[in-house]
């Protein structure tokens, strides 16, 4: 099991107080917090061999050229990608979603094409695909949830066509804490030529992720949800279709020659990323998945089952609660949204805010899922290593006052 007590202690920001009330973290899903070494990589980088990277010889280039590989390399193993070719930086999840939109799918769809997403997924893997469709006449097909909160599969072979070019879900949903099990999906895509892309920005943070294993096409992920600085994404791709996609953004880096009216491209993964990069926030980011394999996932996992069945107990039982995710630790993470009845969020994440502790309030960039719950938001808390069941006996005392501050009748 964690040492919850020693793992706080790495994160300086845990020790500060918010109007004099110890600040209790539950927005992990927005974004984690920064072990100590994350933050001193950073500087370390500023202080001692600032340059940028792969066009210089001097010593200091050299020495952060190798530390910004050096990631790259461990994303790599970490993802168990067959090739450090087929792990492109990019800025975010969004970008790297983005990039697979602008460069693949619009040179590789075209009108009456498919493309199969879920009513559970973030805006960023949304819009790209909705300004596609627009601009190539693509339709855009949804798998619906069941009502408790999964992915109801139960049509997937009429929502399955030959004209399904490429299927985008997400591994775990930011609003409902659902864990998708997308082995039967991402067989039927692929017999019917289908392409899989998997948006792992949550799931990256709960669960190892094998690219070889999962057989998906494209993967990406955000190094802030996983302990890393913002500014860093990852896109993995098999390295015949990268090969063969065109750039995404172009200018300097992602060339191999260049004449006075035409250039040819770098080779992969430089292809993709042009311009100087994020090097410190890469290089940092190599100290999260250090930060993160020696924990090690079987005990992420084991805490956090603990912990969000801990949370859903305590939750469920108020009767003022309406719960919107599996009521359940069964393929489920430690996001849990939630509302008080008649409360508007906002206004409830206004008091819990006043107690110290920060969790999320609003659509989560799920606007889509909102209106289908006829809702505007919810207030979701979100767990991660370094919280602990007081953590959520302070979160679930402060919903009981809320609600006596709200002027309502505190049931329980
Ligand atoms: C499921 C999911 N997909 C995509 C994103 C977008 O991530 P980023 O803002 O890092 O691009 C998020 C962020 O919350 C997310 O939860």
């Amino acid at each position: 099991m964690l040492d919850v007590k020693k793992i706080k202690r790495d994160f300086p920001i845990l020790n500060h107080y918010i109007d004099g009330k110890p600040l209790v973290y539950l927005d992990n899903a927005a974004t984690t917090q920064k072990p100590k070494v994350v933050i001193d990589a950073i500087s370390n980088f500023y202080e001692n061999y600032n340059a940028n990277i792969h066009r210089g010889i001097h010593t200091l280039s050299q020495k952060a050229t190798i530390a910004y590989e050096e990631t790259r390399l461990n994303v790599q193993k970490f993802i168990n990608a067959k090739s450090y070719q087929e792990i492109i930086f990019t800025r975010n999840t969004t970008e790297s979603i983005n990039l697979v939109a602008y460069s693949w799918a619009r040179h590789n769809l075209k009108a009456g094409d498919e493309i199969l997403l879920s009513q559970m997924e973030h805006h960023a893997n949304l819009i790209p695909w909705y300004e596609l469709a627009k601009e190539k006449q693509i339709t855009l097909k949804y798998i619906p949830l069941t009502n408790d909160f999964r992915l109801d599969l139960s049509n997937i072979d009429n929502l399955l066509t030959p004209q399904t070019k490429l299927v985008s879900l997400t591994l775990m949903s930011n609003v409902l804490g659902t864990i998708n099990d997308l082995t039967s999906i991402i067989q039927k895509a692929h017999a019917l030529g289908a392409l899989v892309l998997i948006d792992a920005a949550q799931a990256i943070a709960h669960m190892p992720i094998d690219v070889q294993k999962l057989n998906c096409d494209f993967l990406a992920f955000s190094f802030h949800k996983i302990l890393g600085p913002t500014g860093v994404g990852v896109l993995w791709g098999r390295q015949k279709l990268l090969t063969d996609m065109p750039p995404f953004l172009t200018g300097g880096n992602m060339i191999a020659s260049v004449y006075t009216d035409r250039a040819t491209f770098n080779e992969l993964p430089y292809k993709f990323e042009a311009g100087t990069p994020d090097i410190a926030n890469v290089i940092a980011s190599n100290e999260a998945l250090n930060y993160l394999n020696a924990i090690g996932y079987a005990d992420i996992m084991a805490h956090e089952k603990c912990l969000t069945a801990y949370a859903l107990d305590i939750l469920v039982k108020q009767e003022n609660i309406i719960l919107y995710g599996p009521n359940n630790t069964i393929n489920r993470g430690s996001v849990i949204s939630f509302n008080l009845n008649q409360i508007h969020p906002h206004d409830l994440g206004q008091v819990i805010n006043d107690s110290g502790i920060a969790v999320r309030a609003g659509h989560h960039c799920c606007q889509p899922l909102m209106r289908q719950f006829n809702i505007t938001g919810t207030i979701r808390a979100s767990l991660y290593i370094y919280n602990d069941e007081a953590d959520i006996d302070i979160l679930a005392k402060t919903l009981q006052s809320a609600y006596k501050v709200m002027g309502h009748v505190v049931t329980r």
